[in-house]
């Protein structure tokens, strides 16, 4: 039996086939085929679908939510509950870095409130906002799953646990000096792994 053709797994819908094939290139649709064939049932790729176009894009857009829930075979509805529910996806623009700051219990406990106002005012935007350079965005958080680290803040995917403001400054102000993300002082005092870190 041949390969299936990325193209196959979208024409059951056909309404949408055709509109799916012009907005991706065929290299995405081999990419969603092969998600699809690693979980089994369309809708059970949605996060990496739309992990994936959240990359390309930097944000979920309405019709990129459409183009999921065609992929996925699911209503629209239910990935924009996917992605309002998800603080990793983002349904309007954010900045180049964006500075998530966790308040819930552990981290609010450890300083995470004053963390979150240190970084509001450091890099001069509110909650949910951007800075007018498309740079910096910020958001605060419920547990991101790093409550031993507390308090934490993640800049993208990095993420900085048991950090003082300080030394969030010290973040913020690397980023602006060298456009990168520093490596975490944790990551730091493991060889193996800031090894890999820098790779
Ligand atoms: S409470 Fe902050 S990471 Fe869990």
């Amino acid at each position: 039996m041949g390969a299936t053709c990325p193209k196959m797994l979208f024409t059951s819908h056909s309404n949408n086939s055709n509109r799916i094939m012009a907005i991706f290139s065929e290299t995405e649709l081999k990419e969603f085929a092969e998600l699809q064939k690693r979980y089994g049932a369309p809708g059970a790729s949605l996060l990496p679908v739309l992990w994936h176009i959240q990359e390309k894009r930097g944000w979920i857009d309405e019709a990129a939510m459409e183009e999921a829930a065609a992929i996925c075979q699911v209503p629209k509805a239910h990935v924009r509950g996917v992605v309002e529910f998800y603080t990793m996806f983002f349904d309007k623009p954010m900045g180049k870095y964006h500075v998530q700051v966790c308040t819930n219990v552990s981290c609010m406990l450890r300083g995470g409130e004053k963390l979150l106002a240190e970084m509001k005012s450091k890099i001069g935007v509110e909650n949910l906002a951007t800075t007018p350079d498309g740079m910096f965005s910020i958001e605060e958080v419920e547990c991101m799953g790093a409550c031993g680290g507390a308090p934490m803040m993640a800049v993208n995917e990095t993420f900085f646990e048991t950090i003082t403001n300080e030394e969030a400054h010290g973040v913020i102000d690397h980023i602006r000096a060298k456009n990168e993300i520093p490596t975490p002082r944790f990551v730091a005092q493991m060889p193996e792994l800031s090894e890999a870190a820098n790779r």
